[in-house]
């Protein structure tokens, strides 16, 4: 019997060693250890040994298991970390790999522009609000004192969707509902789109883009819109620039103001681009507040006074990054966009 545990030993050592299977690895388990299996039948027949001999092939029986029980849990482990590593492998992804199929994009210019006013603003105390672009009759004109006869109303002006409602030609509504909505004293900016019936060139569209600021407290004049336009100026385009007011109209300020800055291409030396006067003109409309504005939002004008500004978005991205077509502000040609 000891022979036969011997032979039963080496034989299952080298099918164990041998395998590189797991399920054959388990057949090998049931052909030796199962119910049925050789190591299982031979300790069956321990019981037929004498009283001598039983304990010395009992002891040598229960090596063998031992030993071939821990080779076979150790061939198990190996064969299953195997397993994992070849699934790994096969698994693995090679992030190094073909980069270009991810494009990264960035802010289009014009918002990027749009948040660097507001910045500027929001440094200064200005609150940023938001309005409709869709507005009424009223408040982009009514109540900013722009008469019946005023030649902006006109239908071959603006876009009406009906008598009382149109697209904004001007983010000024703003000033109507912010007054409406926050009361004095108030200091806000609002940007957005704006509408004008406008046939297309290189620096026309019928879309585009202002933005706008309102001041309302008590005590203000032109000398506060001046000193927040020069500083602003400043630091947009930077320090040497000169800023120049000429006198304008706009029905809801008075006195109102047309903003001129130096001219970006020369520095004020005259040049094609400013028609050789070293100005960059009409970057922005601004006034004092008429009262009749004030009133209109239920504010005193003998207690407060105001003064508001417009600019369009679309003009000073053209100016500072050196745009000549609107146009290609509204293509998308990425192209074109990512430049900036
Ligand atoms: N809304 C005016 C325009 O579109 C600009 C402006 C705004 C002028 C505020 C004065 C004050 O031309």
């Amino acid at each position: 019997m000891r022979e036969q545990l011997q032979a039963v030993l080496d034989t299952a050592k080298k099918e164990i060693l041998s395998t590189n299977e797991p399920s054959r690895l388990e057949e090998i388990r049931v052909q030796y250890f199962g119910k049925k299996g050789e190591l299982t039948q031979i300790l069956r027949g321990m019981g037929k040994l004498s009283a001598e001999e039983r304990p010395v092939i009992g002891s040598f029986a229960n090596e063998v298991r031992e030993e071939l029980e821990a080779l076979y849990e150790k061939r198990k482990d190996e064969l299953e970390e195997e397993q994992l590593q070849a699934q790994i492998d096969e698994e693995l992804l090679d992030v190094t790999l073909d980069k270009r199929t991810q494009r990264i994009g960035h802010r289009h210019p014009l918002l990027k522009t749009k948040e660097e006013l507001e910045d500027l603003f929001v440094e200064m105390g200005f609150t940023v609000v938001d309005g409709p672009e869709i507005d009424s009759v009223e408040n982009n004109f009514d109540a900013l004192n722009s008469p019946k006869n005023h030649p902006s109303r006109d239908l071959s002006d603006t876009f009406y969707i009906d008598a009382e409602t149109l697209l904004r030609t001007q983010t000024s509504t703003m000033q109507i509902r912010a007054m409406n909505e926050l009361g004095a004293p108030l200091r806000i900016v609002s940007s957005g789109r704006v509408f004008r019936y406008d046939d297309v060139d290189d620096t026309h569209s019928p879309m585009f883009h202002q933005f706008e600021g309102l001041v309302v407290d008590k005590g203000i004049s032109l000398a506060n819109l001046i000193e927040t336009i020069n500083i602003f100026v400043k630091e947009l385009f930077g320090e040497d620039m000169q800023v120049r007011y000429r006198p304008h109209y706009f029905p809801f300020t008075e006195p109102s103001t047309e903003v001129d800055v130096t001219c970006l291409v020369c520095r004020g030396e005259g040049c094609p681009a400013c028609n050789n006067t070293g100005w960059s003109m009409e970057l922005l409309g601004a006034g004092v507040v008429h009262p009749n504005v004030l009133r209109n939002c239920g504010i005193d004008p003998d207690v407060y006074s105001g003064f508001a500004f417009g600019m369009g978005i679309d003009r000073i991205a053209m100016v500072k990054y050196g745009i000549k077509d609107i146009r290609l502000l509204f293509e998308n040609d990425a192209r074109f966009l990512g430049q900036f």
